[in-house]
């Protein structure tokens, strides 16, 4: 007989999905169907400080168990896998409190971490209980985008020179995180060595945090290529990256068309999404890692750096210097989200 896994989510959603940017797409409903998808998980518990919340996804996933307390839920229950779908500022205290209650996977939305301080205490916790954890930037399963990457890697393009996209309408970490951390997919997430970051930061505030209205990040691979991502402007088309190489250009539109120019002419491939699929993957994978597998491509050590690339364009817009990576320690000091810097400092007019 397989092992079976007990489950809870914490932050089941919006009572109502909204599209807005700010918060509300329920994500939670993602991870609550990719566990009920999958045999030999049961998804006994979800916790939510909104009982609203928390009667209706109790209701549409026939949940037995609520919480308003995720503490008391960890300790009543005893999970073995816990989803983290609230906002960054919790995940680090949810992760650390749930690998002491002898969580073994924890599953944890995007943005990963609110500061650098937090990362650490995520490591810490890992270090210290071996708890696996992975971060949902679900897009290094979609085959368009691993297409592109071996394209790129493969030098189909020539020597990579630079990924360039821009986010009409959205910031660095809300949406930029997933690609920024497809920027270092691109690169075989080889290290970042150094990153400049600029933000224009006014009144705007979602998912429980300051978020700029304007962002731009610019960085540099260890070994060459560089990334440049425009949070706020469209570049080529809202949802185009292009991955510009010494021969040609590899353009991943739309998410499911990856259109490849070189001086041979043009190859245009398209494949399926099934974003679903994407989460019953990540739950497939945190039973096989748990099981001894090897650690999988949304696993921690990845992770943390796509996290550390993304909170490094933050600090660097505060400071208006460079960022060189890995963080040192006085960059781990920094226990904030690093836009409520910038954002204080617009109010009190600096
Ligand atoms: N991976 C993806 O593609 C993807 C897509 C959408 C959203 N997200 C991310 O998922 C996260 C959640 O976003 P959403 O729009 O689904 O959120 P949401 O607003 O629908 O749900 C968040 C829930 O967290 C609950 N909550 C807040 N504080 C809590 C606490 N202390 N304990 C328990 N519950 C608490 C809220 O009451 C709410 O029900 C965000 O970080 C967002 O960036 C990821």
């Amino acid at each position: 007989m397989e092992k079976k896994y007990k489950a809870a989510i914490i932050g089941v959603g919006a009572a109502k999905a909204s599209g807005n940017k700010g918060g509300g797409h329920q994500i939670a409903y993602a991870h609550a169907t990719a566990y009920q998808g999958n045999p030999r998980v049961e998804l006994e518990s979800g916790v939510d400080i909104n009982a609203e919340n928390l009667k209706a996804f109790q209701h549409k996933f026939n949940v037995p168990k609520g919480f308003g307390d995720y503490q008391r839920m960890l300790k009543e229950t005893r999970p073995d896998l816990v989803s983290i779908c609230t906002y960054v500022g919790l995940h680090h205290a949810m992760i650390a409190a749930g690998a002491a209650a002898g969580v073994k996977g924890i599953i944890c939305e995007k943005p990963f971490v609110i500061s650098p301080a937090a990362l650490k205490e995520v490591q810490r916790a890992v270090q210290k209980t071996g708890v696996k954890i992975q971060v949902c930037h679900i897009r290094r399963y979609l085959p368009s985008f691993i297409r592109a990457r071996d394209l790129y890697q493969s030098g189909a393009v020539g020597e990579p020179l630079m990924c360039i996209a821009g986010i009409a309408g959205w910031d660095l970490s809300e949406w930029g995180s997933h690609w920024l951390d497809m920027f270092r997919f691109f690169h075989g997430d080889r290290a970042v060595r150094w990153v400049f970051g600029q933000a224009r930061v006014r009144g705007l505030r979602g998912y429980g945090h300051a978020m700029e209205d304007h962002a731009v990040a610019y960085f540099e691979f260890d070994g060459g290529g560089k990334g440049i991502l425009d949070g706020g402007m469209a570049m080529n088309g809202p949802w185009t990256m292009t991955l510009v190489g010494t021969q040609g250009t590899i353009r991943i539109e739309r998410e499911d068309t990856v259109v490849v120019d070189t001086a041979a002419g043009r190859k245009t491939e398209k494949f399926s999404i099934d974003y679903g699929q994407l989460w019953h993957q990540m739950v497939a994978d945190m039973l096989a890692w748990i099981e001894g597998g090897s650690e999988p491509v949304t696993g921690f050590t990845s992770m943390a750096k796509s996290a550390e690339l993304n909170l490094a364009a933050y600090i660097s817009a505060v400071r208006g210097d460079r960022v060189d990576l890995p963080l040192k320690d006085a960059d781990e000091q920094i226990d904030e989200w690093p836009v409520e810097v910038l954002a204080r400092r617009k109010q009190s007019g600096q």
